[in-house]
């Protein structure tokens, strides 16, 4: 595979996008000439009580300042609901597919308007108003979409934490921002097996005061205790509110939600991203990127509990008045021909997943994806981490039948929405590249002294200027957000990945350059897991890196030293890894843990890294300079005692 492996637009697809190459130049030529004339214009996709008239206003300097359409008034839920009645009131807009494949529902524009009108009025009922935050802890169901936009109809600002995460991990997310409601379910489902949300809840809330109220959602049935005068069920609120329920009035830079991410530093950040820009944002790059046509049935496989799931499942498609597919399962339940069954039986038309799941259903082979027609696909798209090629061209070939262009799409929770993408019928596409920025986007590589590399070239991977679905702030922490983002490369928005620009200008994502793992495509910081596993009784000390990973991507890799007087064991190692499963969730459960007597440091004391990751890696051999180390002869104990 070289960087000359071009698969040109298919001319049917470039003839029947509105954006074609065409277009898609002079979108760029205007957005880079005429910012605001550009994303006036653009805003107009989606609705306002007050049509903005101030439109960009944003420096990456000093304080950092970021603020789009902020004289503009609206309310998301409007845009995703309100202003699709008239015209696709009976459109379905949500196509819910179970856990278990005999399970499915649909819901039309006008049905899900109800359901959030009456979520708004319970909220409001509890005494949830414009500014409050109310955390989300759910499954893939319905009732997620609805509590969201429910949140955005009176104003409140939604955290949803993944249902993956642990009572301690959904604690510590209710607690940063002082929630004062909880939405959860008695139990959701996931590959035949329930997962006990409400027993998690109820743990976690022994350490959350600030919340008062609880929302249970009725899902399995499950016998899940309720206590008095804290926790309603969802079904019994919502059968006394009424269906219709006035939108709050919203500044475009008023939040719409916080969703928690990992840094390079122990505690999640929580991301704030704002109404007026973000909504933008959502509505252009899935109608761009999706090359999206009314009418098609459009499928992302993320959760709601990830950005993916926000921007993609339910903000971009609902206000471009699609028909978004939710669906509960896994891959490979109750087989690994599961996705393909669905695309079938729902006719889907757009599939958007993640290289993960793209990599586990290649190693079944080709017959469980042939067995299915999916004549209905027409774009397919992928988006966590780099897609390698084999993966890239597996799907393009098996999945799509050679017939679906590939939208690899680069993006962060930080970001919003996609910013570097092929556009179906406009950008020729590299197996294993996200090709280039959309249009407004403005990408650059820079060395490690933040100069700018021109050409062909690798480097670390800044925006240089804001787009209207930017993050805003970290809450209730500005200084974080600069230091986080803006200090690296004064000026610049450093993403934390690096990549390489090959000689047409398309770039190459090759991974995170901090201290942040992709395991999965699920974002992890190393500081978060060794934090876990110093909190064991036994552990002294512990140091996290990435190892590469067949299936994962990444796999995490822990060092670990023990307490003197404690003896290591297979035992403990078992007991590490349900330790840290309990304490941050399943998916930081550790691949390998070695014995680490000690850890390479410098003389100041700082844990050499690198060549841990080398160690872990399996690349010995290149190492690299170790003599800045204290001790150099630990180094040669790890290399001989390497787990795996
Ligand atoms: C990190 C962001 C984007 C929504 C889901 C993840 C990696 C994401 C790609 C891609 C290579 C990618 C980056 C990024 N990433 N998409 N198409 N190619 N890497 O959001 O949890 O905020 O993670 O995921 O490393 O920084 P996230």
């Amino acid at each position: 595979m070289t960087d000359n492996t071009v698969i040109p637009v298919k001319p049917d697809l470039a003839a029947g996008s509105r954006f074609d190459a065409a277009r898609r130049a002079e979108m760029a030529e205007r957005a880079a000439r005429d910012p605001d004339g550009f994303w006036r214009e653009e805003a107009g996709r989606i609705a306002w009580m007050t049509t903005p008239t101030r439109i960009k206003n944003a420096s990456f300097e000093g304080d950092v300042s970021i603020k789009w359409f902020e004289d503009g008034v609206l309310n998301a839920s409007v845009s995703c609901l309100d202003k699709h009645l008239a015209e696709r009131g009976d459109q379905v807009a949500i196509i819910w597919e179970g856990d278990d494949p005999n399970s499915d529902s649909k819901v039309t524009y006008r049905e899900l308007h109800q359901r959030v009108c009456r979520m708004a009025n319970a909220l409001r009922s509890l005494g949830v108003k414009k500014g409050d935050r109310v955390t989300l802890y759910l499954p893939m169901i319905v009732e997620a979409a609805v509590a969201m936009l429910a949140c955005a109809r009176i104003g409140a600002v939604h955290s949803i934490v993944f249902g993956g995460f642990s009572p301690d991990s959904l604690a510590s997310r209710i607690q940063d921002c002082d929630s004062t409601v909880l939405i959860t379910a008695d139990q959701g489902r996931r590959g035949g097996r329930t997962v006990p949300l409400k027993t998690n809840a109820d743990e976690a809330l022994k350490s959350c005061p600030s919340v008062k109220n609880v929302i249970v959602v009725r899902n399995t049935g499950g016998d899940v205790p309720m206590q008095e005068g804290r926790d309603h069920w969802w079904h019994t609120l919502s059968e006394a509110a009424a269906t219709d329920c006035a939108p709050e009035p919203m500044n475009a830079e008023d939040p719409l939600f916080i969703l928690y991410t990992s840094g390079s530093t122990g505690k999640p950040k929580g991301v704030l991203h704002t109404t007026g820009g973000y909504m933008v944002w959502a509505s252009f790059t899935h109608e761009l990127v999706f090359d999206y046509r009314p009418g098609e049935i459009y499928w992302c496989t993320a959760d709601v509990g990830w950005v993916t799931g926000h921007s993609y499942i339910v903000y971009g498609p609902l206000a471009n008045g699609a028909t978004t597919l939710m669906f509960e399962g896994v891959p490979n339940y109750p087989d690994v021909g599961r996705f393909w069954q669905v695309v079938d039986k729902h006719k889907v038309n757009i599939f958007y997943t993640a290289p993960t799941a793209i990599r586990a259903l290649m190693r079944e082979g080709d017959a469980p994806v042939r067995k299915w027609s999916r004549q209905s696909l027409r774009v397919l798209g992928s988006v966590g981490e780099p897609i390698n090629p084999e993966a890239w061209l597996w799907y393009y070939r098996v999945v799509g039948d050679e017939r679906c262009p590939i939208v690899d799409t680069w993006w962060q929770t930080e970001t919003g929405g996609i910013l570097i993408s092929p556009l179906p019928g406009a950008v020729d596409l590299k197996p294993g590249s996200a090709t280039l920025p959309l249009p407004g986007v403005q990408p650059a590589l820079v060395d490690g002294d933040g100069k700018l590399l021109e050409g062909a070239t690798e480097g670390n991977l800044v925006i240089l200027d804001s787009w209207p679905g930017q993050m805003r702030t970290v809450y209730k922490d500005h200084e974080r957000f600069i230091q986080t983002y803006f200090s690296t490369f004064p000026g610049k928005y450093f993403s934390g990945d690096g990549a390489r620009r090959d000689a047409d200008g398309y770039y190459w994502i090759t991974g995170r350059v901090d201290d942040v793992l992709n395991v999965s495509g699920h974002r992890m910081g190393t500081a978060e897991i060794e934090s876990a596993l110093v909190a064991h009784p036994k552990v002294a000390e512990a140091a996290v890196v990435g190892m590469p990973h067949e299936l994962k991507g990444q796999g995490i890799y822990c060092y670990v030293t023990l307490k003197s007087g404690e003896e290591p064991s297979d035992a403990l190692k078992k007991e590490l890894v349900a330790w840290v499963r309990r304490e941050i969730g399943p998916i930081a459960s550790p691949d390998a843990i070695q014995w680490a007597p000690s850890l390479p440091k410098t003389r100041s004391g700082k844990i050499m890294r690198r060549i841990l990751r080398k160690i872990a890696a399996n690349e010995t051999d290149s190492l690299g300079d170790t003599s800045t180390l204290a001790d150099p002869t630990v180094v040669e104990d790890l290399i001989s005692n390497r787990a795996g």
